[in-house]
């Protein structure tokens, strides 16, 4: 499963997924406000993420996201994503590329192709070593997606920031909260 795939390719989102019963709550806490587009680009870790409802296989998942705006009227990013796979021993890398947009604020969107709403809503960031953010969207009248990841500069950070350690502790399930392997079989 390309579970971080999700980021990329929104139809896939419809099949791998933590998919809940109902419908998706408001956004938990705020955006970003004044999101500082230039500073959020380069290298980020999934170091945590909501995971799916079975086995996934995707590691060492690092991610740069690279400025592409011509003018200051929209922010635009190109993304690449790595990643490896203990199925296979850890052996291959494989790339992924899409696209972003800065929508407003801390609301961005990802995809393949240009996204037309928002499916990355930063809800805490302080640029240099930590990001949050969270995601969700209804697959059918009686189930929801709903997705949250924190990503940090380093691939091993020491300890959790204490503001993401909160909005997990305040907004979301531990449960399902499962941490990404980043040992030494990680190239980056
Ligand atoms: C945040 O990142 C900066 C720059 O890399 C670093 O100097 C600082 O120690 C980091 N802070 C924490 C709490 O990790
Ligand atoms: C809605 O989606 C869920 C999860 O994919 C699925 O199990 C369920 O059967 C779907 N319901 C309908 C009415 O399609």
């Amino acid at each position: 499963m390309k579970v971080i795939f999700f980021l990329f390719v929104i139809v896939f989102v419809k099949i791998d997924a933590r998919v809940f019963v109902g419908k998706c709550r408001k956004i938990p806490a705020p955006v970003v406000e004044h999101f500082e587009f230039k500073n959020y680009m380069g290298v980020w870790y999934e170091i945590l993420w909501y995971d799916d409802e079975y086995e996934t296989f995707d590691e060492c998942l690092q991610f740069t996201y690279e400025d592409t705006s011509t003018c200051d009227s929209e922010k635009t990013f190109k993304t690449q994503l790595k990643l490896q796979s203990p199925t296979d021993n850890y052996e291959e890398q494989q790339k992924y590329y899409g696209v972003g947009k800065q929508f407003d604020g801390g609301k961005l969107g990802t995809g393949t192709i240009y996204p037309t709403a928002p499916n990355y809503f930063v809800l805490a960031t302080d640029y240099c070593n930590y990001s949050f953010v969270w995601d969700c969207f209804n697959v059918n009248a009686t189930h929801y997606n709903e997705r949250m990841w924190y990503f940090d500069r380093q691939p091993n950070p020491s300890s959790i920031p204490r503001k993401v350690q909160s909005l997990i502790s305040k907004h979301f399930d531990k449960r399902y909260v499962r941490k990404t392997y980043h040992g030494d079989k990680c190239r980056y």
